[in-house]
């Protein structure tokens, strides 16, 4: 009774550190898990894993319960004479060989199943993406589509995307946890993967195969949607071109579409207040443009960017060295999945990318905060 009140009130001490334990351990904060999966993809290997993680309870159970069992059972006592010495037993050793091969055996049918269920090419409707890795972001081409983004894949829920997936330098591998397991991707050669997300939200992805000093910081983000939200989506890439409809009223081209997204930007260019541009508005063009958004627009060519980004989501150029940054605005994340995009993480970045993502191939470009946020006038705009 005394030992049983003592370990009561032990136990009340450790309980509140007991409770921060489990809270910290909560799904919550890791988002980046395979044990909750949201497609039917990460749903077979969650089952496979499941099925063996019972196969593993049941033998440590058995073999735990058999082992203590025979701890007390025949304890020896010290005038014990000295036991019957025996050397093998065939009837054991036939039952410990075959039980266990019996078990790999059912372990092994729903593995190969999902082997081969997994590594299948995808039928039916099936939405084409390409994926190409860098060093070290995640570029997106829907070729059907005709658009291009980065470091974020929007998906549609309900509708099994099928990734054609390569890479423009070193190997690195694919990884969105909630959606399916990981998948190498290589130069020269193609690997594929395919799901169907169950669940909208945003979920984290992230390159799982080393490939540099910031392999670590190429992640990226699945933007599951409702179909409608998803056709919402690409109506508005494929309106990001360079040339839009009413280029033909005002060339140069390009100028003509910022300024329309330019104009949808109240002037204080708060993120926040930033509505998101439609782009079909034509009736915009030739509103006079927030002049911050105009210097970060010349600033964005005199500063060498468009050397390395392209503004444009439909036919993006192949082969830049940068992340696509047609919708960069609407991201949630800057650095591949790496920092919050906000108007303080970005316009950090612009004039310091080195020292957030050391070693990125963006070098300082000797942007002053002034014109720093210019520019992220400039990139919030574009939506
Ligand atoms: Cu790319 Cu690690």
């Amino acid at each position: 009774m005394h030992l049983r009140t003592d370990a009561l009130r032990q136990l009340r001490r450790w309980l509140p550190l007991l409770g921060l334990f489990a809270a910290a351990c909560s799904p919550d904060h890791y988002a980046q898990t395979a044990l909750r999966p949201i497609s039917d993809f990460a749903r077979i290997g969650d089952d496979i894993q499941t099925q063996t993680f019972y196969w593993a309870l049941g033998v440590f159970v058995l073999v735990e319960g058999a082992l203590l069992y025979a701890i007390f059972r025949f304890r020896g006592k010290p005038d014990d004479p000295e036991p019957r010495q025996v050397h093998g037993n065939t009837t054991i050793e036939i039952v410990w060989t075959v039980i266990p091969a019996l078990i790999l055996a059912a372990i092994a049918v729903p593995t190969v199943r999902g082997i081969f269920e997994t590594g299948a090419t995808p039928t039916g409707d099936a939405l084409k993406v390409e994926v190409v890795g860098h060093q070290w972001w995640w570029e997106f081409r829907y070729p059907d589509l005709g658009i291009t983004t980065a470091n974020e894949v929007h998906v549609p829920v309900g509708q099994t995307v099928s990734l054609r997936m390569g890479t423009a330098d070193v190997v690195h591998s694919f990884w969105p946890p909630r959606f399916a397991g990981k998948r190498d991707v290589f130069p020269n050669r193609e690997t594929r993967l395919w799901f169907k997300a169950e669940q909208a939200g945003e979920y984290p992805g992230q390159c799982a195969e080393f490939c540099g000093i910031q392999h670590g910081r190429m992640a990226f983000r699945v933007r599951a949607q409702t179909a409608e939200e998803f056709q919402s989506w690409v109506g508005h890439m494929q309106t990001l071109t360079a040339k839009p409809a009413a280029a033909a009223v005002a060339p140069p081209a390009d100028s003509v579409r910022t300024a329309t997204v330019g104009a949808a930007v109240p002037a204080q260019g708060k993120q926040d207040a930033v509505p998101r541009a439609t782009g079909k508005d034509s009736s915009a063009v030739g509103a006079a443009p927030d002049p911050a958004y105009a210097a970060g627009e010349k600033l964005f060519q005199a500063k060498g960017c468009v050397g390395c980004h392209s503004l444009n989501a439909v036919n993006a150029p192949k082969g830049m060295i940068g992340p696509n940054l047609a919708n960069i605005g609407a991201r949630s994340y800057i650095g591949a999945g790496s920092f919050k995009n906000t108007d303080e993480t970005l316009a950090r970045w612009i004039q310091n990318p080195q020292a957030m993502k050391k070693g990125v191939l963006m070098p300082n470009l000797g942007v002053t905060p002034e014109e720093a946020k210019s520019l992220v006038a400039f990139l919030r705009a574009h939506q």
